[in-house]
C-alpha cells in the first residue's frame, strides 16, 4: 500500500462478528512485516474476532498455533508472515512483561499482535499500529484504526 493512499487514521463501524472479522482481515493482507498492532477495548468488544480477521489476512489456518509452554501469554502462528499473537488481559504490571522476551519478537519479520494493548506501557514501540473498538450497540461496533507517520 503507497503511503499516499493510507490516511494516518480511518473509523469504520461494523454491525455484525462478520464484518468486523473482514475489517481485521483487510489489515492483515497489507501487513509487510515488522508492526506492532495494540488493540484497545473494554471486554467484548470484538479485539479477537479482529485478530483473528488479521491472522487470516496474512493466510495462517486456524490450527497452526505454535504455543510454547514458557510463552503462556504469547501464541506463535505461522503464515504469510510470523504472527504473534499476546493477550495483555490477565497483566496488572508492566513489570510483569518482562520476561516475555518482546524484543526478541518485534522484529523485521513478525508481526506483533496485541490485546490490551494499552497495557504494554513502556515497552509499546513507538510506531504500533493503534485499533481502538467500542460496542455501541449489541451488534454495533466502532473501530478507529491509527498508523504511525512512517507508514
Ligand atoms: N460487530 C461485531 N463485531 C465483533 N464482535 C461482535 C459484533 N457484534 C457482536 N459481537 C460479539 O461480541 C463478542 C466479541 O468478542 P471478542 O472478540 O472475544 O471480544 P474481546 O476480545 O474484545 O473481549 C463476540 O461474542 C461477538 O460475537
Ligand atoms: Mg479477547
Amino acid at each position: 500500500m503507497s503511503p499516499k493512499r493510507l490516511k494516518k487514521e480511518m473509523t469504520y463501524h461494523t454491525s455484525s462478528t462478520r464484518q468486523t472479522f473482514k475489517l481485521g482481515e483487510q489489515l492483515g493482507k497489507r501487513l509487510k512485516g515488522g508492526e506492532t498492532i495494540l488493540l484497545i477495548g473494554e471486554l467484548g468488544s470484538g479485539k479477537t474476532i479482529f485478530a483473528k480477521g488479521v491472522a487470516s489476512g496474512l493466510e495462517i489456518k486456524s490450527s497452526t498455533a505454535v504455543t510454547s509452554p514458557s510463552f503462556t501469554l504469547i501464541n506463535e502462528y505461522h503464515g504469510r508472515l510470523r504472527l504473534f499473537h499476546i493477550d495483555l488481559y490477565r497483566i496488572s504490571r508492566p513489570e510483569e512483561l518482562y520476561d516475555l522476551g518482546l524484543e526478541e519478537i518485534m522484529t523485521p519479520a513478525n508481526v506483533v499482535m496485541v490485546e490490551w494493548g494499552e497495557k504494554l506501557g513502556p515497552f509499546s514501540p513507538a510506531l504500533a499500529i493503534v485499533v481502538r473498538l467500542s460496542s455501541v450497540g449489541e451488534r454495533q461496533r466502532e473501530i478507529t484504526i491509527s498508523f504511525p507517520e512512517q507508514n
